[in-house]
């Protein structure tokens, strides 16, 4: 069996390059030669804390891009050299899982690849599949709101006023979050984020932007949303202690927040190495009792099967093509090893030193 370079956590604290065999795609997926693979916190929480490990190697990354090398048995709507931009779910190290995608070849359920149009490059295909999918089942899945015949959709909905927070909306998901609202029809939708990206967020459609770090936040709320001054609906993009308190300040009593597990300790999306699963665990539920907390999952979306069947094979490319989404800013590690990209990546993680991009390995070819 042929084999091929991977960067894997291989023990707690210690990432580094693997041989691995190079499958054959199994039934109902695909093989992609990988151009580029795309890094998030996750893939510190996975080799500083071992976090969600059963066993060593982990091979991290979550999307990649590149092209179709091989087709398994029964995929029909995917063809050997197509490019596309897919989808792994986290295996936790088994050995018969999914495996990540920071390696240079990568497998996928066909279900979990986007064909990529001509008017988006490698790279910044390859922001788009985790976050995107994270901001469009927290939407329309989790918090329940209606998924339009078409985007942008041909009627707002009746309620497309309702006031909803993007919370840490530079954050990757957050960009995709306000650009899917706004082709929902949501007209009151408000981002917080560092005064620098306000400009940005309101080309994406924010109607209004707040400084999350303002010690006025809930007043600076109340006095531009108007209503009752607070949220309907919030998805926290962040999901830490602190970003959790500020939330609770803004939203509705009635109201109902997102929350992309885990929670971290702290105040942003490095961690501390403390995590829950859900807010009764922390020392002080912020929240008042009525609030509805949804936990988000992103690995659990495929079983919605609209979503499984038509989010990545139908909708993203079409929303690509027609511009209604854009990529995330790009921020290309292609410089020294694959393995020193990978460390470089994880290093600016860790220290919280991504803000409104993502990180792009470059897989040597
Ligand atoms: N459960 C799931 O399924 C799921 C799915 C996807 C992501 N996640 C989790 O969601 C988190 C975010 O992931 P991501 O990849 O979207 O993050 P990211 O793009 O790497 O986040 C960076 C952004 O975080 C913002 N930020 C940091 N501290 C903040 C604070 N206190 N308040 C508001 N914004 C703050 C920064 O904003 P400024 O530059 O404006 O300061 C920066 O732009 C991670 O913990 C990830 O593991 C979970």
């Amino acid at each position: 069996m042929p084999t091929h370079t991977a960067i894997a956590a291989i023990a707690q604290g210690d990432c580094n390059a693997i041989q691995v065999e190079t499958e054959k795609p199994g039934p109902g997926h695909v093989l992609v030669k990988v151009a580029y693979a795309s890094m998030i916190a996750f893939d510190t929480y996975i080799t500083d804390l071992a976090y969600a490990v059963v066993e060593f190697p982990v091979i991290l990354g979550l999307n990649a891009s590149g092209t179709v090398a091989a087709v398994g048995e029964g995929v029909t709507s995917l063809a050997v050299g197509d490019t596309v931009t897919g989808f792994a779910l986290y295996g936790r190290g088994r050995k018969d899982g999914p495996k990540g995608t920071m390696q240079e070849f990568a497998t996928f359920p066909v279900f979990q690849c986007a064909k990529i149009p001509s008017n988006i490059t490698l790279d910044a295909a390859a922001t788009i599949p985790d976050n995107f999918i994270t901001s469009f089942f927290s939407l329309f899945d989790q918090l329940g709101l209606p998924i339009p015949s078409s985007f942008p959709t041909p009627s707002p909905p009746a309620d497309h006023d309702t006031p909803i927070l993007v919370y840490g909306a530079s954050s990757t998901t957050g960009q995709y979050s306000l650009q899917l609202l706004r082709a929902a029809g949501y007209t009151n939708v408000a981002a917080t984020a560092s005064p620098k990206h306000h400009a940005f967020l309101r080309t994406l459609g924010a109607a209004h932007v707040f400084d999350y770090a303002s010690p006025t936040l809930p007043e600076d709320v109340a006095r531009t949303i108007g209503g009752d001054g607070k949220f309907a609906l919030v998805l926290d993009t962040i999901t830490a202690e602190g970003t959790l308190a500020r939330v609770a300040q803004v939203v509705r009593p009635s109201g109902s927040v997102a929350l992309l597990l885990p929670i971290k300790g702290g105040d942003d999306v490095a961690t501390d190495g403390v995590m829950y699963h859900t807010v009764p665990e922390m020392e002080r539920n912020p929240f008042a009792p009525e609030t509805k907390l949804l936990y988000v999952r992103t690995f659990t979306y495929p079983q919605n099967a609209y979503l499984r069947d038509n989010l990545m094979p139908r909708i993203l490319p079409e929303l690509l093509t027609a511009g209604i989404i854009q990529p995330n800013r790009v921020r290309l590690l292609d410089q020294g090893t694959f393995k020193e990209r990978v460390a470089i990546g994880l290093d600016l993680l860790r220290n919280n030193k991504i803000s409104g991009e993502k990180l792009i390995v470059k897989v040597p070819q």
